[in-house]
């Protein structure tokens, strides 16, 4: 069972860089090193306020991407970002339960399942972000966590009529995040078999077949390639990696 989609490769700049100027630079120079990229899907997901300022109306072929967004329409939620808001600014993707939001800002898995919703409605592509904890995988408990945060994640959500074009998983083991310890691309294979699977129980075999599928944490330009073309991986998720122009475009060429 292998998806035919073409490799996404999503950016999350986190809270990073710290000025506006650094934030365009950045875009800038991956914008050209990838002008001519044209089978792969870049993603690029920088804090909100940047966002406005690097939607170039398509002048490249990067798209935008958010890394959260609030469940609520509009209204008194202080501090808060909506779908629609996002849709306004040209993002046409945004990353959802990634596992910082999880840890610093105790997003429970009904929390995911609310703003996958209403990412869904406002026809914002969701990236949703799973995986477990090191302790977790050293209890043998990867599958039960991920079968976990898939069942309370996708509930309901057959509530919508979705194309897997429109939604993508990626599979972050927290362990592997950050750290410089990317997860084997024979252990990552596993897990990301094991996501299709059950999402294929819990929503339908021929979308779990059709579905993008990413790979994230640890991920560099001299490890990336394995994932796609050995572990049956759809894209990348790329953190640290994605800050640095020459590197992130490196990982993009090598997949594309
Ligand atoms: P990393 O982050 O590439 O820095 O490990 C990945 C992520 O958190 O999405």
């Amino acid at each position: 069972m292998q998806s035919m989609n073409k490799p996404i490769v999503v950016a999350n700049w986190k809270m990073n860089p710290q000025s506006l100027a650094e934030a365009k630079r950045l875009f800038d120079s991956v914008g050209k090193g990838l002008k001519d990229i044209k089978n792969t899907e870049v993603v690029i997901c920088p804090p909100f306020i940047y966002l406005p300022l690097l939607n170039n109306g398509g002048r490249t072929s990067i798209k935008l991407g958010a890394q959260d967004v609030f469940w609520e329409k509009k209204g008194a939620f202080t501090g808060e970002i909506s779908s629609k808001m996002l849709k306004d600014l040209g993002c046409q993707y945004v990353i959802i339960g990634h596992s910082e939001r999880r840890r610093y800002f105790n997003e429970t898995d009904e929390v995911v399942n609310k703003k996958l919703k209403t990412a869904l409605a406002t026809k914002l592509n969701p990236i949703l972000c799973i995986g477990e904890t090191q302790q977790e995988r050293k209890k043998g408990k990867t599958k039960e966590i991920l079968k976990r945060q898939l069942t309370n994640a996708l509930e309901k959500i057959s509530d919508f009529r979705l194309h897997t074009s429109d939604f993508v998983i990626a599979y972050e083991p927290i362990w592997a995040i950050g750290t410089g310890k990317a997860c084997s691309p024979a252990e990552a294979k596993r897990a990301g078999d094991f996501i299709r699977s059950t999402v294929s129980n819990i929503y339908n075999q021929k979308f779990a077949e059709n579905l993008s599928i990413l790979y994230g944490g640890s991920v560099n330009s001299q490890n990336a390639k394995p994932y796609i073309f050995e572990a049956d991986f759809q894209g990348l998720l790329i953190g640290g990696a994605s800050l640095k122009a020459k590197e992130f475009i490196k990982i993009v060429k090598s997949v594309s």
